[in-house]
């Protein structure tokens, strides 16, 4: 990964921040991605001093905001002329329904279009480094939806957390694949993980309930170094060049649910996440 440039998003805490450490380590340049000048500042210290790597930047945005994705990525693109490995990790789940500064229910806007977004506007980059390799953070809890009520994709009615954490979880895996599908030509690979049951901040913007089982569950969950593992593998391995639109568990390729393999509800999120974000050609920036 020597020289390698790696671009993290959430990677001042838990899973991506061990991430960023692990690949610093290798001799990656990494380029952290933290809505907070404060607590990205203070990781990005711990990382240089932890990995002795002095390649370590900051730049900020909130992936929750389509303004703050398109500001950042404008300005990442005056940076940078490549990317080798995009990592996009920022996720949470809230306790209730939140709107985005854009009016979109918050779980949607950070976890999946965060992701979709920041994509778009990287894309040239990722296409101009070597490794091209682009990183989805998922998760198993996919598995427990059962169906996309498409008449409600942002939960209006009843709102419950970690049904819609698990529903943008889903969405995570139909943009890998689709993604893949349409990169494939051009060499870029696409994938996505889940990173285990991994004691973070996560779950710190649940419910109150959540919280206060949060402590006891932490006995139950792995480190985030151990949680980071299949990130690292998808970024730096060379097992996995050359594979794509592939989700994996413990740095082994996996099966998602049934639901996570229908191709025409891939489609339909991603056509309607194209309407929400006002994109018109995926990956093609237009500069305005
Ligand atoms: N922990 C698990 O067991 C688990 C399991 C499956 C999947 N995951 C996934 O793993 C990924 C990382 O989560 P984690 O467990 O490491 O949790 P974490 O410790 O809470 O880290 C989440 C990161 O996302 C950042 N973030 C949150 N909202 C943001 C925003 N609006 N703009 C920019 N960054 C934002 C956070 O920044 P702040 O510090 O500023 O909040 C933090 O750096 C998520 O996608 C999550 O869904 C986690």
């Amino acid at each position: 990964m020597k020289g390698k440039i790696v671009v993290i998003t959430g990677a001042n805490s838990g899973i991506g921040k061990a991430t960023a450490l692990a690949l610093a380590k290798k001799g990656a340049t990494i380029y952290m991605i933290c809505r907070n000048r404060r607590r990205g500042e203070m990781a990005r210290q711990d990382i240089m001093a932890e990995s002795k790597n002095p390649n370590i930047e900051l730049m900020l945005c909130d992936l929750s905001s389509m303004g703050s994705i398109k500001e950042f990525g404008f300005t990442i693109r005056d940076r940078l002329d490549h990317i080798d490995v995009l990592i996009n990790n920022a996720g949470a789940m809230f306790g209730s329904r939140l709107l985005s500064l854009d009016g979109i229910e918050l779980t949607l806007a950070l976890n999946h279009i965060g992701y979709f977004l920041n994509t778009h506007y990287l894309l040239d980059l990722v296409r101009k480094g070597t490794d091209k390799r682009i990183i989805n953070v998922a998760s198993v809890g996919h598995k427990s939806v059962k169906n996309v009520n498409f008449n409600d994709l942002q939960n209006k009615i009843n709102y419950k957390q970690l049904k819609v954490y698990c529903e943008t979880k889903l969405y995570n895996i139909y943009f890998t694949q689709l993604l893949a599908e349409k990169l494939k030509p051009e060499g870029i690979t696409v994938n996505c993980l889940h990173p285990g049951v991994v004691s973070t901040n996560f779950g710190n913007s649940g419910t109150w309930y959540f919280k206060i089982m949060l402590p006891i569950g932490r006995a139950f969950m792995i480190a985030p170094e151990k949680g980071a593992e299949t990130s690292i593998f998808l970024a730096s391995s060379p097992k996995v060049k050359g594979i794509t639109g592939k989700y994996f568990d413990k740095k082994v390729e996996t099966k998602p649910s049934r639901l996570a393999q229908n191709e025409k509800y891939a489609k339909k999120i991603w056509d309607i996440t194209m309407n929400l974000t006002g994109v018109q050609e995926f990956g093609q920036v237009v500069e305005s």
